[in-house]
């Protein structure tokens, strides 16, 4: 490759008689000096993982500053059984997609519920886990079911199933809906008393309920949530990197992984 691109130069500046020009404009495209291996290919590098690290118990920043979780093991997990290295980068739900089409990240992991709608600008891998929505409010509220919540203040994270439901419920313009930038900002304002339900994922809401006995909250399901399936996403068309992840899914599962990881973060096995 060397050789073939410099040749005609190497000539080309012979007859002019600027060689030496020439010969120190190719080496600075010289390869790798020998004894250091050349770059790696493309399937070698490391992929960059967006999550919107926000999400306990799937995906949240420790003490460290790392990112842990449900979700993480699982993909590490993937990573080690389809051989490809993985770096995780904590990445705001609101410009999550839009990084993974843009090429900034490689994949996504971040509790995504497969939808219709997504599947239009990305790809998913097979479902790695089961979710439904969960309403949280105050211990004393008068809410049984989801209707209940009709003409409430209602806090969501933007742009996630739980906007979606409620939208549906209440008109998506409906004012009464609040729109948070994280979950956990939602579930702060309820217990501010801003809001008077929440809507998200039963697993970030049960946890954070448990993790906050004092907030006086209580939990509302409602059979009439439909059943969401996470799925890891990759950019559309990147077909090779998905049969990867979903090749490593199928061996984690095969061979008990998944369901230690899954008994590490709920204590128990899936259902
Ligand atoms: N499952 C929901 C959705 O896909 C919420 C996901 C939010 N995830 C997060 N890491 N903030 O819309």
């Amino acid at each position: 490759m060397f050789a073939n691109r410099c040749i005609p130069w190497i000539a080309a500046g012979l007859l002019a008689g600027v060689a030496a020009l020439a010969l120190a404009g190719c080496g600075k495209q010289e390869p790798t000096p020998a004894g250091t291996a050349p770059p790696p290919p493309a399937a070698a590098r490391v992929l960059v993982v967006g999550t919107d690290a926000a999400y306990t118990p799937f995906e949240s920043q420790n003490e460290k500053g790392e990112i842990a979780g449900f979700d993480i093991d699982v993909v590490k997990a993937i990573a080690g059984k389809a051989g490809f290295e993985v770096k995780f980068v904590d990445t705001p739900w609101e410009g999550i997609f839009n990084a993974l089409d843009q090429g900034d990240r490689d994949l996504l992991v971040s509790a995504i519920t497969i939808t219709g709608e997504r599947r239009q600008t990305m790809d998913f891998s097979k479902p790695y886990f089961e979710a439904r929505q969960l309403i949280a409010v105050k211990r004393d509220a008068q809410v049984a079911r989801f209707e209940d919540i009709k003409a409430m203040k209602v806090g969501v994270q933007n742009g996630t199933t739980g906007d979606e439901v409620v939208g549906k419920l209440q008109g998506k313009s409906s004012g009464n809906i609040k729109r948070f930038e994280s979950t956990p900002l939602a579930l702060k304002e309820l217990e501010a008393g801003g809001v008077e339900a929440v809507v998200a994922d039963n697993g970030v809401v049960e946890h954070y309920l448990a993790n906050n006995p004092g907030g006086g909250f209580r939990t509302v399901s409602d059979a009439a949530f439909p059943v969401e399936q996470y799925g890891i996403a990759v950019k559309k068309g990147n077909a090779e990197l998905l049969a990867r992840i979903d090749k490593g899914l199928d061996g984690i599962k095969a061979d008990g992984s998944y369901d230690k990881i899954y008994a590490a973060h709920f204590g128990s096995t899936p259902k």
